[in-house]
């Protein structure tokens, strides 16, 4: 398994079935064709502030995220936002979630954010328990969402998961 930045516009289309798992039937961007779907992330894509890796298993794609320097109209140098997270829903609960996480906040912490905010709706379990999991705590809550903060600068937490999930960092 293997982590690797994408560089510039990433192919999107490419990782329709990651899309999907973001944007359940059920969710606000849900009743999109994936077409939309991919038009959607293409248009949000802000290639001055964003950073992208996907999770490769051989040569298939089974994980990415997004983050971006925040807020994106006008970047503070040491705030940061996650834009997406997902793992093909065949391979979720084995701790991968947990995996990408602890990169996007070591990540963060080599480039200096002292802030990473993040977003979980309030019906999705999977997402609640990956940031709790992953040291974020309670920023603010809205009705249907609780907005996360961590300082990627004092968790040390992150990079102890990180190599518990990565025995061969090397590899
Ligand atoms: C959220 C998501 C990325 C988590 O990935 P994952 O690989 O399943 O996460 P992990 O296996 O590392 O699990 C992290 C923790 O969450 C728990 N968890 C994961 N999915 C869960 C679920 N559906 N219900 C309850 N708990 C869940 C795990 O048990 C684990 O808890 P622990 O650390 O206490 O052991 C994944 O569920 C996903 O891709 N969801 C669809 C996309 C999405 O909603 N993204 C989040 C947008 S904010």
């Amino acid at each position: 398994m293997e982590l690797r930045e994408i560089k510039g516009l990433p192919d999107y289309s490419d990782i329709i079935e990651l899309i999907n798992a973001e944007w359940p039937p059920e969710s606000e961007w849900g009743e999109k064709t994936e077409d939309e779907k991919v038009g959607e992330m293409i248009r949000s894509h802000n290639l001055k502030t964003d950073t992208v890796k996907y999770l490769f298993e051989d040569n298939r794609v089974i994980g990415f995220y997004r983050y971006t320097r925040w807020p994106r109209e006008n970047p503070d140098p040491h705030k940061a936002h996650t834009l997406d997270i997902a793992i093909l829903p065949s391979m979720q609960k084995q701790g991968l979630g947990g995996r990408l996480m602890a990169d996007m906040i070591e990540d963060c912490r080599h480039k200096g954010f002292q802030q990473l905010l993040s977003r979980s709706m309030r019906n999705n379990r999977g997402s609640i328990k990956l940031h709790q999991s992953s040291g974020f705590t309670v920023y603010m809550e809205t009705e249907d969402s609780i907005v996360w903060e961590l300082n990627p600068q004092l968790q040390s937490f992150s990079a102890i998961r990180f190599g518990k999930l990565n025995p061969n960092p090397g590899k």
